[in-house]
């Protein structure tokens, strides 16, 4: 099980490196057993992954752009990440499809380069509440899932099912709807990797510590990215508990 929290365009350089702090005490006992990971704002990766020296906490980055360097105002590369001590980076959030334009097959460039550079890409694919309504959720998801992993070839992977719909709005896919996608995600993986079944699927989408336990008893959920409740550390812990 991996739990990662999404800390997303929030807190100042002190509130960061605060909660990073909290993050590592209060999930010292789970680390053994569950994999936890932060993904702060890109600014703050560097006094974060002070904080999480010697813990079980890993670092992850929301974002990256898919060059190595280059002409690319703004951006961060994956090597760059990885000189940070990155482990994972975000790719695809539904964020950076809808508000910034990017594709999968952007997405995809980025999976690939990120590989290439040591990264755990976790790639983000989900439907939003108007294809779901049409009945359209799963080939929308899989379709999706398909063209952000044009090109890749087998390698560190992780993919998070983000119904667009349950994204910070406090309404959470129900158990049952999120084992339906995950299996099917899952399917998918095995028919296009050599031992795909085994790549970790993340639900994400509300989730919080108290719709976090039904969630994890599926069996084809394997752990969350979390947002708003990972900004809280108690609440942030109580998801990772549930995942023990
Ligand atoms: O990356 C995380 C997801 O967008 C979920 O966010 O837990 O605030 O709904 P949320």
């Amino acid at each position: 099980m991996l739990v990662a929290g999404n800390w997303k365009m929030n807190l100042g350089h002190a509130d960061a490196v605060g909660l990073a702090a909290d993050v590592v005490q209060v999930t010292a006992d789970a680390t053994d057993a569950v994999g936890v990971a932060v993904c702060p704002p890109a600014v703050w990766l560097d006094a974060v992954a002070e904080r999480l020296r010697d813990s079980g906490v890993r670092l992850g980055a929301q974002n990256v752009h898919p060059e190595e360097s280059g002409a690319f105002t703004g951006e961060v590369s994956p090597p760059m990440l990885r000189d940070l001590g990155v482990h994972y980076v975000i790719v695809g959030h539904s964020e950076r499809r809808q508000l910034f334009g990017e594709t999968s097959a952007f997405a995809a460039e980025k999976v690939r380069s990120a590989q290439a550079a040591g990264l755990v890409p976790i790639l983000c694919v989900g439907e939003t509440l108007d294809e779901r309504e049409a009945g359209d959720a799963e080939a929308t998801v899989l379709d999706q899932l398909a063209a952000s992993l044009d090109g890749v070839e087998a390698g560190d992977l992780v993919v998070a099912y983000e119904p667009v719909w349950a994204i910070g709005t406090g309404r959470t896919a129900s158990p049952e709807q999120a084992q339906a996608m995950h299996a099917a995600i899952r399917g998918a993986l095995a028919d296009r990797f050599t031992g795909g079944d085994g790549i970790e699927i993340l639900y994400g989408g509300s989730v919080k510590p108290g719709n976090a336990a039904e969630l994890f008893a599926q069996p084809d959920l394997d752990g969350a990215l979390v947002g708003g409740a990972s900004l809280d550390a108690e609440s942030f812990a109580a998801i990772v508990a549930a995942a023990r």
